[in-house]
């Protein structure tokens, strides 16, 4: 048994000062003065908080991608994780055009089962439409735990599918109970843009955002949104980086629409102004799609819809390379992976840029960073909520201590940070995941392989109220009864 005492448990709807009991990986007893056996372990939390370890819902751990892998992979990749104080990641399998979901699903987990340092779970990509796809899904729902989908509308001749294909994958959702993510970008104009930068003669990075300014996301997630709203399923927007996104999101939620936004510790932590640097390593770095937006406002307008709900829960888009991987853009910005890092930032990034602000309080940034993350994706309160019963997952939080951001220091396998420099209060000093201790005193402790994946079931909260939806649009699509037409019908000529 561990007890850890004198800690401020938040949790995203109160703060109280109470001490935690955990047995067998989960939170046993919560109160003051429990009585425990002689030989349990105690932890001090005195002058911190207790907060359910973080969820990122978006990494690409050991992604092949854009002719390569993803540096990061499920060991290390969740060593980052919780040395930030992030104790659940849900990653992307991602199958090729015709290749079997199952087949990749089984891929991933073989990669992750295999590596993985906390729980995990994973979404799956449809990058292709068809009657297997279709069975595949239902497969991946009623037997291997998904219940959420992505589809890109971005990468022209990979991942991108079209509004049709959309249709159909978002019908299907709906009726398995799987959540509708996207990747909202107009593919096609990104393509021709990128034509069109590069016939300029922009080469450089700074080409990743001027082929793809803010309205080629915004026009997209409108149209995602809108698809959506015609299947009546719920929707959920991946990496929000733009102004003109987030205001779309914004307004089709005050219309009522059941729409998730999801920004990233990038969008919320730096600017784009970066991929103007002179040093083209320090440029390509922040190469990721959609672009982060070089209008340093950005970040302070995500964080402004994250504070008021309109944004729902923070992920990474994790997904790193090094300078050589990138460095196979060095004369065509659209050959540079898209990617950057995040997972073990993250925490830190909000608690400094919404907390600190004053933006956020400490049960918002909870909320923030786990909770509605949680009950999104169907996981809560087994994650996502420090309580009786729920997972000992949990991040003893000192939102006095500071540190610097450095690759120098990081640990990620990536030999370049985007926060470089930057200095943040606010840190995880101990994370604890199923009652273990994996991380304090600034050493991880953790053992590769010992996360479990975390099936998901179908149908969770965010599908509450649309079958009320479909039948009160149902009534209104009603037909008109009148008498047959009995006049002249043209007949048209045939050659
Ligand atoms: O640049 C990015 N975002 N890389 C990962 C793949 C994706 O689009 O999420
Ligand atoms: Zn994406
Ligand atoms: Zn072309
Ligand atoms: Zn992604």
């Amino acid at each position: 048994m561990m007890l850890i005492k004198n800690g401020i448990i938040t949790n995203d709807d109160r703060q109280f000062k109470s001490d935690v009991l955990i047995e067998n990986g989960k939170v046993k007893e919560i109160g003051l003065n429990l009585q425990v056996p002689v030989d349990t372990e105690i932890i001090d939390a005195e002058g911190s908080l207790l907060i359910p370890g973080g969820i990122d819902p978006h990494t690409h751990f050991q992604l092949p991608f854009m002719g390569t892998v993803a540096v990061d992979d499920f060991d290390i990749g969740t060593k980052a994780s919780i040395a930030g104080g992030t104790t659940f990641i849900i990653d992307f399998v991602i199958p090729t055009k015709g290749q079997s979901l199952i087949a990749a699903y089984d891929q991933w987990r073989k990669w992750a089962d295999e590596k993985v340092n906390c729980d995990y779970s994973l979404h799956v990509a449809i990058t292709w439409w068809s009657e297997q796809v279709s069975k595949e899904m239902e497969i991946l729902v009623k037997e291997r735990g998904v219940n959420s989908f992505k589809v890109f509308m971005a990468y022209k001749n990979s991942f991108m599918i079209n509004d049709e294909e959309m249709y159909q994958v978002f019908k299907r959702c709906k009726e398995l109970g799987a959540l509708a993510q996207v990747h909202a970008e107009n593919g096609d104009l990104v393509h021709e843009g990128q034509k069109k930068v590069l016939e300029m003669g922009i080469t450089g990075p700074e080409g990743h955002e001027l082929s793809r300014p803010e309205e080629c996301e915004a026009e997209a997630t409108n149209r995602a949104i809108t698809i959506a709203n015609r299947v009546n399923t719920p929707v959920y927007i991946v990496h929000v980086m733009s102004k003109g996104a987030a205001e779309v999101i914004v307004k089709h939620k005050k219309e009522g629409k059941k729409v998730y936004g999801e920004p990233i510790a990038a969008g919320l932590g730096v600017d784009g102004t970066h991929m103007w640097n002179k040093d083209w390593r320090h440029a390509a770095a922040y190469v990721m799609g959609p672009p982060i937006r070089p209008d340093p406002q950005t970040k302070e307008i995500l964080m402004d819809y994250l504070a008021s709900g309109d944004l729902s829960c923070v992920g990474t888009d994790n997904c790193t390379f090094c300078a050589d991987q990138k460095a196979m853009g060095k004369d065509d910005f659209t050959k540079i992976p898209n990617g950057v890092n995040g997972v073990e930032d993250r925490m830190s990034i909000v608690w400094d840029k919404g907390v600190n602000t004053g933006k956020l309080t400490p049960c918002e940034f909870v909320r923030a960073t786990s909770t509605a993350a949680a009950k999104i994706f169907n996981v809560y309160p087994q994650k996502g909520r420090i309580d009786v019963g729920s997972d000992a997952d949990i991040v003893i939080w000192d939102p006095k201590k500071t540190k610097t951001i450095s690759k120098e220091t990081h640990h990620h396998a990536c030999d370049f940070n985007i926060f470089e420099g930057m200095n943040v209060t606010g840190i995880a000093v101990t994370t604890i995941v199923k009652g273990k201790v994996v991380w304090s005193n600034n050493t991880l402790s953790t053992v590769k392989g010992s996360g479990k994946f975390v099936p998901r079931l179908p149908f969770g909260s965010v599908f509450d109220g649309i079958t009320q939806r479909d039948q009160v649009r149902n009534e209104l699509l009603r037909k008109v009864e009148r008498e047959p037409y009995t006049g002249k019908v043209f007949q048209p000529e045939t050659k």
